[in-house]
């Protein structure tokens, strides 16, 4: 079988006809937002929603264009991004802002560390590009050994379920590797990893928002991060390893010319372990279904494995991982597309609309393995803000995808799929069985 059963019946929201039954962030909503996009895109690529601005009284607006995210991320004084206005007022408000009761680890961490671009600059170059962004090659012999422990697994058995059997646990496995973390404790890694993307999956509306009751169990397992991560930095100061927590323990950064309190790199880790985990899951997801489901490409692929990364690309581009954010505001009146969009408003980035956006791509449906300039996808959004672990999971789908495509003949799908999706934002297949006979 190479389609999906219709997963319609099982979603609690019918799909969108027409522009009034586009609804993005329901329960629900996951199983249609592509029939969405292509309604937006032709009827509203700049889709309001009413009351749910920044400031009281103010609108938010879901961008959907290619070229308008583009000029939204590539321009941070017209589009400021939320998380620079709280640094900037904690900045202006003095104090040490890890001693704010349930503060956010990785924004108090901005305060000292990147409260400006230029400082934004010097974090990403000095302390994450060395292990997760140009410096993430160097981890290839691992990544590679642990998707072939993963496979040892239940290649035997000739059915996988792909989601807890191989997409979870690598990401989580490599990012422990990275940053130093012990095997014994990858499902603290989970367990914390969780808390940390809680709003991403449960929050309600554009922009994710948790109900306060949530918002304090969240906070009891931030805080148990946050202890873990802080025995665990101690740790790493007196026996220090060749694993990213070590390095920040001991690196000079040179705008502060110091070193880093072990509160700052708990708020790197913080980052690595929000940023890390979920996305990478997403991807491989996603690309284990295009496989199956686009005849020709896998035979493609076996046959010249330099296509593999035009496939890994395409796949993040038409199955976006991470579909939209609410992250930047106007601090000025803007037009998109004609529509007015009043300076305050709150932009949602719809990246994985963008990413099939008839005006940017031709046939945008399609899995082209020889598409030019394919990179321009926004998956990873773009500019000074572009993810700065998109080297790290480009190099895990990348190994992920060579050793399944040396030890397994070709996926199919297997009994009692739903393809239903998990809520929030993220686009998260809950499980996926899979059947396949070993490569010859
Ligand atoms: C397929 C995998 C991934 C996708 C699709 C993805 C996507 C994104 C997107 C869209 C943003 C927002 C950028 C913006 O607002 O302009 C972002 C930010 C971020 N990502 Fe990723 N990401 C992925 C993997 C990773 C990995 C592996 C890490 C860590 C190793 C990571 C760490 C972060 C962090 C920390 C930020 C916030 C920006 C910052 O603090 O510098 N991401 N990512």
């Amino acid at each position: 079988m190479t389609g999906k059963t219709p997963n319609d019946e099982l979603s609690p929201l019918p799909c969108p006809h027409k522009l009034e039954d586009v609804d993005l962030f329901s329960p629900g909503a996951p199983e249609h937002w592509y029939e969405a996009y292509d309604i937006l895109h032709k009827e509203a690529p700049v889709y309001r929603i009413p009351g749910e601005g920044f400031e009281p009284g103010t609108d938010a607006f879901v961008l959907t264009r290619h070229e308008d995210i583009a000029s939204v991320v590539r321009d941070e004084e017209r589009f400021p991004v939320i998380t620079s206005a709280i640094v900037r007022q904690l900045v202006e408000a003095g104090g040490d802002p890890f001693e704010i009761p349930n503060m956010n680890m990785m924004v108090a961490s901005m305060v000292n560390l990147r409260p400006n671009p230029p400082l934004w600059r010097s974090h990403r170059q000095e302390l994450t590009d060395p292990w997760v962004g140009p410096g993430a090659p160097r981890h290839e012999p691992m990544v590679t050994q642990l998707a072939n422990e993963l496979v040892d697994k239940w290649i035997d058995k000739g059915k996988v379920e792909w989601i807890s059997e191989f997409a979870m646990p690598l990401p989580q496995m490599v990012m422990a590797n990275v940053l130093g973390w012990p095997m014994s404790d990858l499902h603290l890694l989970k367990y914390f990893g969780d808390g940390c993307v809680k709003a991403f999956v449960y929050g309600s509306k554009h922009n994710c928002i948790l109900p306060d009751e949530e918002v304090v169990s969240q906070q009891a397992v931030l805080k148990e991060f946050r202890d873990y991560t802080a025995d665990l930095i101690a740790e790493k100061r007196k026996q220090p390893q060749e694993d990213m927590i070590s390095f920040l323990t001991e690196v000079e950064y040179s705008p502060l010319k110091r070193k880093l309190t072990d509160n700052e790199i708990n708020g790197i880790v913080y980052a690595m372990v929000i940023g890390g985990l979920e996305t990478t899951l997403y991807a491989l997801s996603e690309q284990v279904q295009l496989l199956i489901e686009r005849p020709g490409v896998w035979d493609e692929i076996k046959q010249d494995r330099s296509k593999l990364r035009a496939f890994t690309e395409e796949g993040m581009r038409l199955r976006s991982p991470t579909q939209g954010l609410s992250t930047r505001i106007t601090s000025q009146e803007e037009e998109f597309q004609g529509v007015t969009v009043p300076k305050g408003s709150y932009l949602h980035l719809r990246w994985a609309a963008a990413n099939i956006d008839p005006k940017e791509w031709d046939d945008p449906k399609e899995l082209k393995l020889d598409r030019k300039a394919g990179t321009r996808h926004l998956a990873f959004s773009q500019g000074a803000r572009v993810c700065p672990g998109a080297t790290l999971s480009r190099v895990e789908q990348m190994c992920a995808w060579n050793v399944i495509f040396d030890r397994i003949g070709e996926f199919r799908y297997g009994e009692n799929n739903t393809f239903m999706h998990q809520p929030g934002i993220m686009l998260g297949t809950l499980a996926l069985n899979l059947e396949f006979d070993p490569a010859t």
